[in-house]
């Protein structure tokens, strides 16, 4: 069997026993457990020392390198998660264009190319992932690397209006045909880049169902990622922290309504935050018998939007507290830090809500990670964004609109109140989807179809 060789911009080696937090960080490093194999990319320093530092672990080799200051400014903090992000999260508001990062942009993708060709076999399966590395394939096969090279979108796709606001849109699509296949979460993703490739840019969508565009030929599918449903049980089962809190000097049990995310302004906190005061003032019978717990470690802390996002957000949770609060109870407890998985599994397993409302989310691990979590026999209600690619998957969850606050406020309510029955067939119904698409299914499928898939002798870069 041919080697894997995995490149994502950021690499998150197990560190005292824990996984960076971030959707591909996960997903990846269970993958490459089960395969082996190398991951290479960035370490997440910056310093001017261009060296590759090798570390083995397991069946596991990190290939990693710094970035200079210049790179990390232009590449990173600018064309990557000032302008791709917010676009892919349909957040033209928030994206700025500077042809110069867009340059440092290319200049990074070519640069870790180079330094990638020395590692392979001529075997070697790659697999890239995500938007900070779209023009790697192009870059690879200028320096005459002829592996099959696959890409997988972690973010959505935007539709072609929104898309066409990147000014060198034409130019960064053209670099993605050069990937054998190109995975995305979800089938609106993937129709959103199929409307471009045919009515932008006049590609052709062959008799086999493969693109030709830019005189590539190509595959696209949907491969949506999933979590590894057992771990996360046995994760949940065994934490022994701390449970649901109870009154000081009653036995009455509160329930929890739990929230994690990277404190990023594509996830909804701020709209969220407001749901949850506006349930406490329309059904004030909760007060007191519940808490809300928001874990968001900071994310991307030098890029300006995302300073401003947690200025709001801290802002909005000491309203709600110093408006809510009493001296035996705290509505909000808002914890600006990462934890580690079993953690955060043990206290999906006890809150009674797992809230989830991104405005516009890739996918959205943390969903399907509650679910995972709950107690088979007495199960909590996850009440998930409609703009979440999880949604497509976890139909029987309460469905909600993030920018409908009240909306959100009801189905706290209507989640806090549901039967025992309604839960557990609910949980029985999404345990279904996360089984049949879980972790080894997206990383199997995908190699799969990238080893079988042939496309057409393809032209030089
Ligand atoms: N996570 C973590 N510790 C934290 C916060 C998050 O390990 O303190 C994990 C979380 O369990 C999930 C991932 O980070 O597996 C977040 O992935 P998701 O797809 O929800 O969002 P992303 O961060 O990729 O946008
Ligand atoms: C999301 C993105 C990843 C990214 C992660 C953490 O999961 O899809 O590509 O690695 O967030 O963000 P960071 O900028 O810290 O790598």
């Amino acid at each position: 069997m041919s080697r894997l060789v995995v490149v994502s911009n950021r690499v998150a080696p197990i560190k005292a026993g824990k996984v960076a937090a971030g959707g591909l960080a996960v997903g990846i490093h269970d993958a490459l457990r089960q395969s082996g194999g190398i991951w290479f990319g960035w370490s997440g320093e910056v310093s001017a020392n261009p060296d590759i530092g090798c570390e083995t672990v397991g069946n596991i080799t990190y290939a990693t390198l710094a970035l200079n200051k210049r790179d990390y400014d232009q590449y990173y903090r600018g064309f990557s998660n000032a302008t791709l992000w917010p676009i892919f999260h349909y957040r033209i508001d928030l994206a700025r264009y500077n042809r110069e990062e867009y340059e440092g942009y290319r200049r990074v993708n070519a640069m870790l190319a180079e330094k990638l060709k020395p590692l392979l076999k001529p075997d070697d399966i790659i697999w890239i992932h995500d938007y900070h590395l779209i023009p790697f394939a192009e870059e690879c096969r200028r320096l005459s690397i002829r592996n099959r090279i696959g890409f997988f979108l972690h973010i959505p796709f935007p539709p072609p209006e929104i898309l066409t606001v990147i000014p060198p849109h034409n130019e960064l699509l053209r670099t993605l045909c050069y990937y054998d296949l190109i995975g995305f979460q979800t089938d609106t993703d993937r129709l959103a880049f199929q409307d471009y490739m045919t009515r932008e840019v006049r590609g052709v969508i062959e008799a086999d169902g493969s693109l030709t565009a830019y005189g590539q030929n190509f595959r696209a599918g949907v491969y949506p990622i999933g979590v590894v449903p057992e771990e996360i049980r046995e994760l949940a089962e065994s934490y022994k922290g701390r449970r649901r809190p109870m009154r000081r000097n009653t036995d009455v049990l509160r329930k929890n309504i739990i929230s994690v995310d990277r404190l990023d302004y594509s996830k909804g906190l701020v709209e969220r935050f407001k749901a949850y005061e506006a349930f406490l003032d329309r059904f004030p019978e909760h007060r007191r018998l519940v808490e809300f717990i928001q874990i968001a470690p900071t994310s991307r802390s030098d890029v300006k939007t995302y300073q401003t996002i947690r200025q709001q957000l801290e802002s909005e949770a000491g309203h709600i507290n110093g408006r809510l609060s009493d001296l035996d109870w705290t509505p909000l407890h808002y914890l600006n830090k990462s934890h580690d998985r079993r953690t955060l599994m043990g206290l999906f397993r006890y809150a009674a809500v797992g809230f989830v409302t991104p405005l516009r989310d890739g996918m959205n691990l943390v969903a399907k990670e509650y679910v995972a979590s709950q107690n088979p026999e007495d199960p909590g209600v996850l009440v998930l964004s409609r703009f979440a690619g999880a949604a497509k998957e976890l139909t029987s969850a309460l469905i909600v609109n993030p920018y409908d606050c009240i909306g959100m406020a009801e189905a706290l309510d209507r989640a806090l109140r549901m039967p025992l029955a309604e839960r557990k067939d609910r949980y029985e119904h999404m345990m279904r989807a996360i089984r049949a698409a879980d972790l080894d299914a997206w990383r199997d499928i995908f190699l799969r179809d990238l080893r079988t898939f042939s496309s057409r002798p393809r032209p030089a870069a």
